[in-house]
């Protein structure tokens, strides 16, 4: 499923997410989860480290960090987003980046092969980032929280881990990292805003993300409207937020 949807974005957007965005406004009471995410990667980032992007997708968050590092391999699952980013290849800034068509949860890497890995909303299959790392490297992760557009899915009765939104995701995620062996280094909730201009914007947004794989512009017209209807501020329509930001080190 969650595959043909990055597939189906892609061939849709020419990559992943919806064209040139954000068009959308954000509010960060705690901090922007993103630029702390790529702030600490980098922090820890270094000329001579080989690193691992999960869930690399058409590469663009692969190249915009690939000149602080030795080499990237980027790996994916969806072989559309992959030819995107294959399309740099040629090109000096793609130089030291690598794709391949790999799903993370069995990867064909040696065991202690990477410096440090790192996923960027991508899938969580910690066992393996830990084979893969060296002694001593350290694993990066931002992920989705349980109460991302949690108003939304409420309205819609459906969503991207509808259900568990009560749930902490970081305690689970935490757990599982300690019980692996890695040692926490930094684990973070970041609950933000964003706000769209108009209805048409929420919708095409909502084309490109997860937050409902199944979403239809046409069949959920009415549920969008009753959302747009109740949540529009002087801001524009208000969308609640949520990320985890989590970095961690392989101790043996
Ligand atoms: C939300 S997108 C994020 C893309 C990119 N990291 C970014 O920040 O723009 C998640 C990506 O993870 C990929 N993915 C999902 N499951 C995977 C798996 N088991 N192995 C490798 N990639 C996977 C999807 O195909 C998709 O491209």
């Amino acid at each position: 499923m969650t595959k043909n949807f990055y597939d189906r974005v892609a061939k849709k957007f020419g990559g992943y997410g919806y064209g040139a965005g954000p068009r959308y406004k954000s509010e960060y009471p705690t901090g922007n989860p993103e630029k702390i995410f790529r702030e600490k990667l980098l922090e820890l980032s270094a000329k001579e480290k080989t690193a691992l992007d999960i869930g690399c997708a058409d590469g663009k968050f692969t190249l915009s960090v690939a000149p602080f590092f030795k080499k990237i391999y980027g790996i994916d699952t969806s072989k559309v987003n992959l030819d995107i980013a294959k399309k740099h290849s040629g090109e000096k800034r793609s130089k030291n980046v690598e794709y391949s068509l790999q799903d993370a949860a069995r990867t064909l890497f040696e065991e202690s092969f990477f410096d440090l890995a790192y996923c960027r909303r991508g899938p969580s299959y910690y066992k393996e980032y830990y084979r893969v790392l060296k002694a001593n490297g350290y694993y990066f992760e931002i992920g989705i929280g349980e109460a991302d557009a949690a108003e939304l899915k409420k309205t819609f009765g459906r969503g991207q881990n509808y259900g568990q939104m009560q749930t902490s995701k970081l305690n689970k995620n935490v757990k599982e990292l300690q019980a692996l062996g890695f040692k926490m280094i930094f684990a973070g909730n970041f609950h933000y805003l964003e706000y769209y201009p108009n209805y048409g914007e929420l919708d095409l947004f909502l084309q490109g993300v997860p937050i409902f794989e199944d979403f239809d512009s046409k069949k959920d017209k009415e549920v969008l409207k009753k959302y747009v209807t109740k949540f529009a501020t002087d801001k524009g329509i208000k969308l609640t937020r949520h990320r985890l930001v989590m970095v961690v080190q392989k101790v043996v």
